[in-house]
C-alpha cells in the first residue's frame, strides 16, 4: 500500500512558525513520524510540501494510479481552493484531511474547508499527532475497503 503525504504553503516553516498554535516540531520531524508509523503498518509514503497552488494541484492529479489514498494538510489552501477541490473530485482517491490547530476553533473563514466534504475523515487539533491519527484511520479504511 502507498499513501501519500500533501502539505501546502507554510507548512516548511513548521518550527519556528506561530509555535503557540503549530508547535515546535518542524515538518521534516512530523515526515519522521509519519515514516516510522508506515513503516510499522508496512505502508510506503510518498511525501511533498509546496508553497504553490499549481504544484499542489500537479501532485493531486499525479496520485492518480501512483498512491491508494493519501494525508493531506492543504494549509490555507483547504479553506480557498477550488482548484484542488476540483483535483480532488478528478482524481476520486481516497483521502483524509489533517491539521495541526484545531480549525474549528479558529477564526471563521478557518472553519470552512472546501475538502472536507470530500475525505473520508478530518483530523485536527493534535498538533503533529493529527498526521500518524490520520494515516492510521486512512489505513483502516483501505484496509477494511480492500477486504
Ligand atoms: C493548518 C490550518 C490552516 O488554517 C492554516 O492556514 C495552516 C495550517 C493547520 O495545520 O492547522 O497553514 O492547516
Amino acid at each position: 500500500m502507498r499513501v501519500a503525504v500533501l502539505n501546502g504553503p507554510n507548512l516548511n516553516l513548521l518550527g519556528t512558525r506561530e509555535p503557540h498554535v503549530y508547535g515546535t516540531e518542524t515538518l521534516a520531524d512530523i515526515e519522521r513520524a509519519v515514516r516510522d508509523r508506515a513503516t510499522a503498518s508496512t505502508v510506503g509514503i510518498d511525501w511533498f510540501q509546496t508553497n504553490h497552488e499549481g504544484q499542489f494541484v500537479d501532485q493531486v492529479q499525479a496520485l492518480k494510479g501512483r498512491a491508494d489514498g493519501a494525508v493531506i494538510n492543504a494549509a490555507a489552501f483547504t479553506h480557498t481552493s477550488w482548484a484542488i477541490r476540483d483535483a480532488l473530485l478528478a482524481v476520486q482517491v481516497p483521502f483524509v484531511e489533517v491539521h495541526l490547530s484545531n480549525v474549528f476553533a479558529r477564526e471563521p473563514a478557518r472553519r470552512q474547508s472546501l475538502l472536507a466534504d470530500l475525505a473520508v475523515g478530518v483530523v485536527a487539533g493534535f498538533g503533529a499527532r493529527s498526521y500518524v491519527l490520520g494515516l492510521d484511520g486512512l489505513v483502516a479504511h483501505l484496509r477494511s475497503r480492500a477486504g
